[in-house]
């Protein structure tokens, strides 16, 4: 393990910086003592309350696919790439806008990275998009790309791992396999992630819909700690080049999530099952995070039960800000 933290770096460069994991990594960044971090994000699923209050913090709203464009003077930064439209059934939804942003948007960071000699590219990919729904958890990095995916959104997550690798010669490229990030920051819609829906339905004692059985898993990991990884990628030498899980290693199944979901909240929604979604092939997801354990020496510190707890207090703290975005984004 060489994680050597950031101490050198002074600029840093975050795509999707107002969406639910780039507000959270501009903290920690700010909180690693850097000069200055740009944010870019066109606010389409990010929001610019999320953001620190702190002048060190450039917000550029603007399509990343025109990054090259947008007169940042970084030197030798660290370009953390996580804006994408989100996510699966938005881009089923919407194939030519999830391929312009996580496709052309991936492809012009990295050029426009390597032409100002930024120091890396973390790039923000995902878990499902390399397995399919073939392989056997828990998932590891060399395991075998499926070229059988189940949404446009895979198929770009791992286009854009294409690219990193193409790219490579000219800047070092991260390839940060994303399993399911949750907590505070996640504001809930019609194509939003699974907890901060339940969170708000049980709020609002609306029924909460499993698409299955329930006793689908996913590995859930808590936001901080994907930062943290992140934040490793940029600072360890040998995580250059690589693909690396982010994760817990740990399953947990949808029902377990929306009963802890419906105590903390002191809900009495009820629980509704409705058929899987039609592209949902994947039963169970689980990260092998023995690579990010030997690499970047990380170690997921928040438990299911205490991240959801974080969580909800973070929708009590800021109803003000979500009830009229929640409202519209369903
Ligand atoms: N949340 C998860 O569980 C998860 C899992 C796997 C991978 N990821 C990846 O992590 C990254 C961050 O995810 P998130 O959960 O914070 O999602 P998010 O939607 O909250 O953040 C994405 C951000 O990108 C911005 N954006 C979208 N299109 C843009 C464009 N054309 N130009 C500039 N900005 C644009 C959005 O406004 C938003 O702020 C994404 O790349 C996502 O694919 C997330």
């Amino acid at each position: 393990m060489s994680y050597q933290g950031l101490s050198d770096v002074k600029h840093a460069v975050v795509t999707g910086g107002s969406g639910a994991i780039g507000a959270r990594l501009v903290r920690r960044l700010l909180d690693e003592g850097l000069e200055r971090v740009w944010v870019v994000d066109d606010l389409s699923s990010g929001y610019a309350w999320l953001l620190p209050d702190d002048p060190r913090v450039v917000l550029i709203r603007a399509d990343v696919c025109g990054i090259e464009t947008l007169g940042i003077d970084a030197r030798e930064p660290v370009v953390f790439h996580l804006a994408a439209f989100f996510a699966n059934q938005n881009s089923v939804d919407h194939p030519p806008a999830d391929l312009h942003c996580n496709g052309l948007g991936t492809l012009k960071t990295l050029m426009w990275s390597a032409d100002i000699g930024a120091r890396c590219v973390i790039y923000a990919s995902a878990g499902c998009s390399i397995a399919g729904h073939g392989l056997d958890v828990p998932i590891r990095e060399d395991m075998p790309v499926s070229l059988h995916l189940d949404t446009p959104y895979q198929i770009t997550k791992a286009l854009g791992e294409f690219y990193c690798n193409y790219f490579s010669p000219r800047v070092p490229t991260v390839r940060c396999r994303f399993f399911n990030s949750y907590g505070p920051g996640e504001v809930p819609g019609r194509y939003r992630n699974v907890i901060p829906n339940f969170v708000w339905w049980a709020m609002h004692g609306q029924p909460l819909p499993i698409t299955g059985t329930g006793d689908e898993t996913r590995d859930f990991i808590f936001v901080d700690d994907l930062v943290d990884g992140l934040v490793r990628c940029a600072g360890t030498p040998e995580a250059r080049g690589e693909a690396i899980n982010l994760g817990t290693g740990i399953q947990t199944t949808v029902r377990h999530l929306a009963e802890v979901v419906l105590a903390l909240t002191g809900s009495q929604s009820a629980i509704e099952y409705r058929p899987r979604r039609a592209w949902d092939h994947s039963r169970s997801r689980q990260a092998d995070i023995g690579k990010a354990r030997a690499v970047l020496g990380l170690e997921p510190s928040v438990a299911t039960s205490a991240g959801l707890e974080r969580t909800v207090a973070w929708f009590r703290d800021h109803l003000d800000q979500i009830r009229p975005v929640a409202s519209a984004n369903f």
